[in-house]
């Protein structure tokens, strides 16, 4: 066990954990945008930002990334720890004003105004990226390091249709909903920050609605090893 002080309160954490989850296990809530505790953590928007103190020297951390170790001291709102993180919320509304998760954290800190930088749906946050790779396991988003934000770089992503399943977990994760799906007429359409794809849709042999892409399909007989027919029908005329 590793012992050390949040907000002034001594706690103990199992080493290997991360700063927010030590924090979370104790009930002090820190603010997050990118961090999912699904998914191991990108550490891109900062907006977890906290001061650590660590033998007399103070230093800013992304908490959702940073292991607890033997002895800190962690301010979550101390007034340079409120500073990055209130920076870090500007940076973000200022390229997304309209995703409400960010509309809420900005309300929260009072920011209003924006910086001089490009607007943009999607934030760099990885999210997709890692729920793509970790949990779905197609490895279908590519992430890079974009552009210089002064705090951090910005990530950006880019999708490479060919081993996707059309599943819409990415979208389902992404906070500003820079990744969208929609069914109609049997045709799903991932719309995604630099690319649209459209995928069939397979029909239910008894109702007659469309109720899954068929490369999702195959994936599903691909894993469980069932037959054909186990699939022709909708989840509701099974
Ligand atoms: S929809 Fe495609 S890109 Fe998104 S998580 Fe599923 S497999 Fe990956
Ligand atoms: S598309 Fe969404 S989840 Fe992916 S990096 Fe951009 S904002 Fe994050
Ligand atoms: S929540 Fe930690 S860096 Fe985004």
């Amino acid at each position: 066990m590793v012992k050390l002080t949040i907000d002034g309160k001594a706690i103990e954490s199992k080493e290997g954990k991360t700063i927010i989850q030590a924090a979370s296990d104790n009930n002090i809530v820190i603010p997050t945008l990118c961090y999912n505790e699904e998914l191991t953590p990108t550490g891109s928007c900062r907006v977890c930002v906290v001061e650590v103190i660590a033998d007399g020297v103070s230093t800013l951390v992304s908490s959702c990334d940073t292991p607890v170790k033997e002895g800190i001291e962690v301010y979550t709102n101390s007034e340079n720890a409120i500073k990055a993180r209130k920076y870090a919320i500007q940076m973000l509304y200022s390229q997304n004003s309209e995703a409400p998760a960010i509309r809420a954290l900005a309300g929260k800190y009072n920011i209003t105004e924006k910086l001089p930088v490009e607007e943009s749906e999607c934030i760099g946050c990885g999210r997709c990226y890692k729920v793509c790779s970790e949990v779905v396991e197609r490895k279908c988003i590519d992430m890079s390091v974009g552009g210089l934000s002064n705090m951090n770089e910005k990530l950006s992503v880019k999708w490479n249709f060919d081993n996707c399943i059309a599943c819409g977990a990415c979208a389902y994760v992404c906070p500003t909903h820079a990744v969208s799906i929609h069914d109609e007429d049997g045709v799903r359409t991932m719309i995604t920050p630099n690319a649209k794809h459209e995928f069939s849709m397979k029909k239910c042999s008894d109702c007659g609605k469309y109720y899954a892409p068929n490369v999702q399909i195959e994936w599903m007989k691909e894993k469980t090893g069932l037959s054909d027919d186990k699939f022709d029908r909708c989840m509701d005329c099974r």
